[in-house]
């Protein structure tokens, strides 16, 4: 590590190495709102393959690639149903109900994982009452949850609810390749029962911006304008989608070392007295007595990390992270005095 502290708030914080700038800097780019930059092209053809739908949707950040899927599937009035801790309701701003007049039905699920049967009940009533429900949403991995992987029956079983009421499935697949890697199940399988599925490549992916938008090549004209409406039109984004291209050729197979990582910071930490449940991915979520607290005295040693409830920090495992920061990070923990433990 060469950085002064070690930061494990996100795994949003990577910042790009020298091959992906040198792959930024050579990028050929056009104008891609006009429609001609090869690089974003080759991109969204690549993202789509690997997703396994017709064409994809190069976007300026996750939240506006699930967004722009709410906004093409949807109408306002409609509900849509996702499980209670899922991004687009909680982290998302408001949009669902700003930008398409959308109410969601957030349903509690277990660690981030919505189960159909649940998702089902949301059908029982339709009567006038109700706003109707019109897409369902899943989160793969579940942030909130823990990083935790959808099992595959899982993610069959809400699409099967959604198909057998008509409706869309849409999968906020922000850590995609995260549960790709953990499962040893490729991407396109994973997403193969939603008609759309979302994926950032500025998380475990390590690339500065952007993300994408998957779905069958219709749909993905309205959210091409919905994305224009929103400002989300970018020009010579090649740039970006160089990054990005290259984060996907190189930095996928590599999750499975901040899987380990977490794996290793989550036993340790649990050792050291910080109750921490088995990570399944590169997110750790560790119980200590005051949050706010631990987080400043951490972070003045040099380990940032979030308070993500009175009791909770979160640490996330990323391309920046090496074995000698998850070392020092436990030091860290250790240091901290016996009340910062849970009671
Ligand atoms: C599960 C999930 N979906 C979507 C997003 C939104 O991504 P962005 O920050 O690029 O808008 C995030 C961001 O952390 C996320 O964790």
């Amino acid at each position: 590590m060469t950085a002064a502290f070690i930061d494990l708030r996100s795994d949003t914080v990577t910042r790009p190495t020298p091959a992906m700038r040198r792959a930024m800097a050579e990028a050929e780019v056009g104008d891609d709102v006009l429609g001609d930059d090869p690089t974003v092209q080759r991109l969204e053809a690549v993202a789509a393959e690997r997703l396994g739908k017709e064409a994809a949707l190069f976007t300026p950040s996750g939240t506006m690639a699930n967004q722009l899927a709410l906004g093409a599937l949807c109408r306002a009035g409609d509900a849509v149903v996702m499980e209670a801790g899922a991004h687009p309701f909680n982290y998302e701003a408001g949009a669902p109900a700003l930008l398409w007049g959308l109410t969601v039905r957030p349903i509690p699920g277990l660690r981030g994982i919505l189960p159909a049967e649940a998702a089902a009940a949301a059908f029982q009533r339709e009567d006038d009452h109700f706003a109707p429900v019109t897409l369902l949403c899943a989160e793969d991995t579940a942030n909130r949850g823990g990083g935790t992987v959808w099992p595959l029956e899982r993610l069959d079983a809400l699409c099967a609810v959604a198909h057998q009421h008509g409706v869309f499935a849409h999968l906020d697949g922000a850590r995609l390749m995260n549960a790709v890697v953990a499962s040893g199940l490729p991407a396109d399988r994973r997403a193969a029962g939603f008609v759309t599925v979302s994926l950032c490549l500025s998380k475990g992916l390590g690339a500065p911006v952007g993300s994408l938008l998957a779905g069958p090549r219709d749909l993905l004209k309205r959210a091409r304008r919905l994305r224009k409406a929103l400002g989300g039109g970018m020009r010579q984004s090649g740039i970006l989608a160089a990054a990005g291209l290259y984060a996907l050729e190189h930095h996928v197979d590599r999750l499975s070392e901040d899987h380990a990582r977490a794996l290793i910071l989550a036993e340790g930490l649990s050792a050291a007295g910080f109750p921490t449940r088995r990570p399944e991915t590169n997110m750790v979520y560790t119980s200590v007595a005051d949050a706010e607290d631990a987080q400043a005295r951490l972070s003045a040693v040099g380990l940032r990390c979030l308070a993500v409830s009175p009791t909770e920090l979160r640490l996330v495992t990323h391309l920046d992270v090496d074995d000698a920061a998850i070392k020092a990070a436990l030091a860290a923990f250790s240091a901290l005095p016996d009340g910062a433990r849970p009671g």
